[in-house]
């Protein structure tokens, strides 16, 4: 028997979850709205919001899953990577919890817990499979051989996946965060309106910060002929970059594929939540006969959920931190 507390406080959502032998039985989720007011996350703001938020969602957490706090066996929390504030707000508070009640602590890595997500629901993935990780923060193919023997085989040098979203959304006057906004005007917009140039990067690796800048010079040229071009071409604007984006993920993910002769493949973090690729994997599903892996829309981006499986499997393995754990802003993988 194991019924495990969750606490995930990495950026700008204060989650926490509850396990109850593999079967998550809470999922509470607080975003911080405060943020849009200034165009991205503002560090010293989320550790405040997660120090006013953290105990009302361990109790609606606990109420959620109709858990007595006496009945619970461990805690697991967020290490890294992440804010060094945020995480101090989750870690400091998970280690008095578990001191208070003599629980053990577990410590999990924010980016394995993206991929173990997939271990929530049914259909699983079978090792080893490929996970493209793609965040606000990290843009990672990685290979998975067991629940906690993972491998990075390629990785952004520069911007994120999630960065190139909301970093176009900002160059087109949306706000934060962009991403699920040029998902949503892309819907109603010609993919194939306008072309962008694909990063010619060697290897497994990604780029995208000349991405975005190739959009900007795209747009103010533009805007000289026609001051009014991207209110009047938003739609077909959002289309064609998201398009870009999920053909330069893909195309890596494919190389990896055939590199590593893997057939089970999986997306995981904020971006695979993006319905353009979430159409684009399951049409190589299709095209090369893989088994893909699309997790729910509320196991995409932060969640405790993630948390709380995988410190499931390390509360298998008894896998257990000492009280002097601090948070740590960049993890070892
Ligand atoms: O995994 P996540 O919640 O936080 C990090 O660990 O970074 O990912 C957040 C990122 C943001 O960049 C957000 O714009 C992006 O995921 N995102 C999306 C969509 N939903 C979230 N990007 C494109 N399309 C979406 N539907
Ligand atoms: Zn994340």
């Amino acid at each position: 028997m194991s019924v495990i507390l969750a606490i995930e406080s990495s950026c700008d959502e204060t989650s926490v979850a509850i396990c109850n032998n593999g079967k998550i039985t809470a999922n509470v989720i607080a975003n911080q709205t405060i943020h849009q007011n200034y165009g991205g996350v503002i560090p010293e703001l989320a550790s405040r919001v997660h120090q006013q938020n953290i105990v009302p969602v361990i109790q609606q957490a606990l109420n959620d899953a109709k858990v007595n706090k006496k009945e619970l066996n461990a805690v697991a929390f967020t290490q890294g990577p992440g804010l060094l504030g945020s995480l101090l707000v989750g870690v400091s508070f998970a280690k008095s919890f578990a001191l208070a009640l003599d629980l053990p602590l577990i410590s999990v890595n924010h980016m394995h817990a993206h991929i173990l997500a997939h271990f929530i629901d049914d259909p699983m993935p079978q090792f080893p499979f490929i996970c493209l990780t793609v965040s606000g923060g990290h843009t990672q193919i990685v290979v998975i051989r067991s629940h906690f023997d993972m491998e990075i085989v390629g990785e952004t040098l520069d911007d994120a996946a999630g960065e190139a979203f909301d970093k176009t959304a900002k160059i087109l006057n949306l706000p934060y965060p962009g991403g699920p906004l040029i998902d949503k005007y892309a819907k109603e917009g010609n993919p194939l309106a306008y072309k962008f140039g694909e990063p010619q990067i060697k290897d497994l690796n990604y780029s995208f910060s000349g991405f975005k800048t190739s959009i900007l010079y795209f747009i103010r040229n533009q805007e000289k002929e026609n001051p009014n071009f991207v209110s009047e071409h938003l739609h077909d604007i959002c289309a064609s970059v998201q398009h870009s984006i999920v053909h330069i993920l893909l195309n890596k993910l494919k190389k990896a594929a055939k590199q590593y002769g893997i057939k089970e493949i999986a997306i995981a973090g904020g971006v695979s939540a993006n319905s353009g690729l979430r159409a684009g994997l399951t049409a190589l599903a299709e095209e090369l006969n893989w088994n893909v892996y699309i997790p729910a829309f509320e196991y995409c981006t932060d969640n405790a959920a993630m948390i709380a499986i995988a410190g499931y499997y390390k509360y298998l393995n008894k896998d257990f931190v000492e009280q002097d754990v601090a948070p740590l802003s960049r993890m070892e993988f």
